[in-house]
């Protein structure tokens, strides 16, 4: 059985026939209904959430299946119940299971009682869902994504930094993590996007100095400083990412035509300047929206792979 816990869940190629499947479903949205019946989506959240549960109902809705939202907070899951005896109860409720928790272990552990697929709806470690609307948006305003320089600012050891090592270099892009010494990606991370890279082109690379890292980006992209669950180290890291906030002046130092992106919450005037954010070289709320279109897909794929019996 496939899940998407990660973003190397999915070769170069399975990659490519998802971000393709995520574009024709967002040509025609009502048009691919592989959840009729309705089917059940189970969406389990552990941490807060605004677009993976508003474009994950949506998206299950028009696949023509039921999202059904199970609270973590009320579910205990780890506490009140093993994470083991849940994946076994929610695996005869849905067809599928989407978590949004905190320990990646956690999650393999859901997709290993389950019988049926789960996907990453994030973890402290990835946010594939949303390298795949990433992806997906890029699609959109590039020609082609194999080749372009993708740079990401900040809090590189976050989720979003190790997916966009994963998922870019699976694309063949080259990615930079621009981030100060200690908040890098961890090394095992980088030897996977080096090693995905030996076959699609890509490469994966620290540049510590942001200017350096904003020379020739094709994309900038940035993400909160405090992700979900580091809440009391605000302060600190309020201060040690300040030189990689995506100012005006830093976006510039990208190449001409380059594209702002953020995965949003966004914090205005810490990690990104508003003009950026709001900027006319920003594609965030396709971003957003992309996330619908690119989860319709992954889902689809997923059920199609789990009919065949793969
Ligand atoms: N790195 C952020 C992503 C939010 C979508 C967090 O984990 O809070």
């Amino acid at each position: 059985m496939r899940h998407f816990l990660r973003d190397d869940d999915l070769t170069p190629a399975e990659q490519a026939e998802v971000l393709e499947l995520a574009a024709t479903m967002k040509s025609a949205p009502f048009e691919h209904r592989p959840l009729e019946g309705p089917q059940t989506v189970a969406m389990v959240f552990d941490k807060p959430t605004l677009r993976t549960q508003a474009s994950f109902a949506a998206g299950v809705a028009e696949l023509g299946g039921f999202p059904m939202v199970v609270d973590g907070r009320l579910a205990g899951i780890g506490e009140r119940e093993s994470v083991a005896d849940v994946a076994r109860i929610l695996g005869r409720q849905a067809s599928v299971i989407a978590w949004r928790t905190f320990a990646q272990a956690d999650l393999e552990q859901m997709a290993e009682h389950s019988g049926v697929p789960v996907v990453n709806a994030l973890t402290d470690d990835f946010h594939p869902c949303q390298l795949l609307a990433d992806l997906m948006t890029i699609r959109e305003h590039k020609p082609e994504l194999a080749g372009l320089t993708a740079t990401f600012f900040g809090d590189g050891a976050c989720n979003m930094g190790n997916s966009w090592l994963l998922a870019g270099a699976t694309a063949g892009m080259h990615v930079r993590i621009s981030a100060p010494e200690g908040y890098t990606p961890p090394q095992e991370v980088f030897d996977r996007a080096r090693e995905i890279g030996e076959q699609t082109g890509g490469t994966a690379t620290w540049v510590e100095d942001p200017r350096e890292a904003a020379e020739g980006s094709d994309v900038v992209i940035t993400d909160t400083w405090v992700s979900m669950g580091k809440e009391e180290e605000a302060a600190a890291r309020t201060e040690v990412f300040a030189p990689y906030a995506v100012t005006q002046a830093l976006f510039e130092t990208a190449k001409p035509d380059a594209i702002a992106m953020h995965c949003l919450p966004a914090y205005r005037g810490k990690e990104i300047a508003a003009e950026v954010l709001d900027g006319i070289q920003s594609v965030v709320w396709d971003e957003a929206e992309n996330r619908r279109h690119a989860q319709k897909a992954v889902l689809a794929w997923l059920l199609a792979k789990a009919g065949a019996g793969e």
